[in-house]
């Protein structure tokens, strides 16, 4: 039997546990979420993080600039937010317009208030296996494997994509729980033949429906990143779901798996920045 992993009742649990460690806190964590321009898609994700860190209890501010606001003037904003002892997490939605490089300004965040986890600090952190802010979508995939039990020690994991946000902290992470890990990507060249061998399958490539249900190897677990939407509208994720559900032991469908679970992981990082800071 197939198991459905359930990532909106999962999330909303972590969502409740993060609520209840804030209000244990005394105090109230504080996160900047900076959007630059008028991304359709950047704009719905900045609303949902807004009210998800409200309802936690942590002190959510919204700092949203117009589209051709330069390089310099987000560093100086950045720079604020660093130097401001009521924020802990810094976060900048990505994409950022194309006349400002987005490794600047990640690196120009205070890694200590990096809860998005892209400093190269905290990128070096996670590869070194000690602890850091860990990036929130893999993060949200290690919890909804542990939360269905999937045995990682010694299992075969193989993660599709290899981007900076998902697939290489992924792979860091399931090395982490001693998985034998494999990152295959576009020019992989039998992404068939390595899928098959996975008893855990990672999808972050960004290619709807991709991963076909004759690739899962039967009773593999199967974490499905991918959101993409079809021309008919519908949103489907990187994996062929129905034929892939026939065959795995466990899934994770689209919208409601992956997606709640970023975040979830946002809010607990947070807290994580906000206790880091006061008691290093
Ligand atoms: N854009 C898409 N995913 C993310 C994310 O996890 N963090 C940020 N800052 N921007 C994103």
């Amino acid at each position: 039997m197939t198991r459905l992993i359930d990532g909106r009742a999962i999330a909303a649990a972590l969502r409740a546990a993060v609520a209840e460690q804030v209000a244990r806190l005394g105090y109230r964590p504080g996160l900047a979420v900076v959007l630059v321009g008028e991304d359709p898609a950047s704009a719905v994700y900045v609303r949902a993080k807004d009210r998800a860190a409200g309802a936690a209890g942590i002190a959510a501010q919204t700092r949203h600039l117009p589209a051709d606001t330069s390089e310099a003037d987000l560093l100086a904003v950045i720079a604020g937010l660093n130097a401001d002892p009521a924020v802990d997490g810094i976060l900048v939605q990505l994409p950022l317009p194309p006349h400002i490089r987005a490794r600047a300004v990640i690196e120009a965040i205070d890694p200590a208030k990096d809860v998005d986890g892209f400093h190269p600090i905290n990128v070096g952190r996670l590869h070194d296996g000690v602890a850091a802010l860990v990036p929130c979508t893999p993060l949200g995939v290690m919890k909804l494997l542990a939360a269905a039990d999937v045995s990682l020690r010694g299992a075969r994991a193989l993660v599709l994509g290899r981007s900076a946000i998902v697939g290489r902290p992924m792979a860091a992470l399931l090395t982490a729980a001693d998985a034998t890990v494999t990152v295959a990507h576009s020019r992989t060249r039998d992404l068939a033949a390595e899928c098959r061998r996975a008893e855990v399958v990672v999808a972050a490539i960004g290619r709807a429906e991709m991963v076909r249900g004759d690739w899962i190897a039967a009773g593999a677990a199967v974490i499905d990143v991918g959101i993409n939407r079809l021309p008919d509208g519908r949103l489907v994720g990187d994996v062929a779901y129905a034929e892939a559900a026939e065959v795995a032991g466990a899934i994770t469908p689209v919208p409601g798996g992956v997606g709640p679970m970023t975040i979830a992981c946002l809010l607990e990082n947070t807290v994580r920045a906000a206790m880091a800071r006061r008691d290093p």
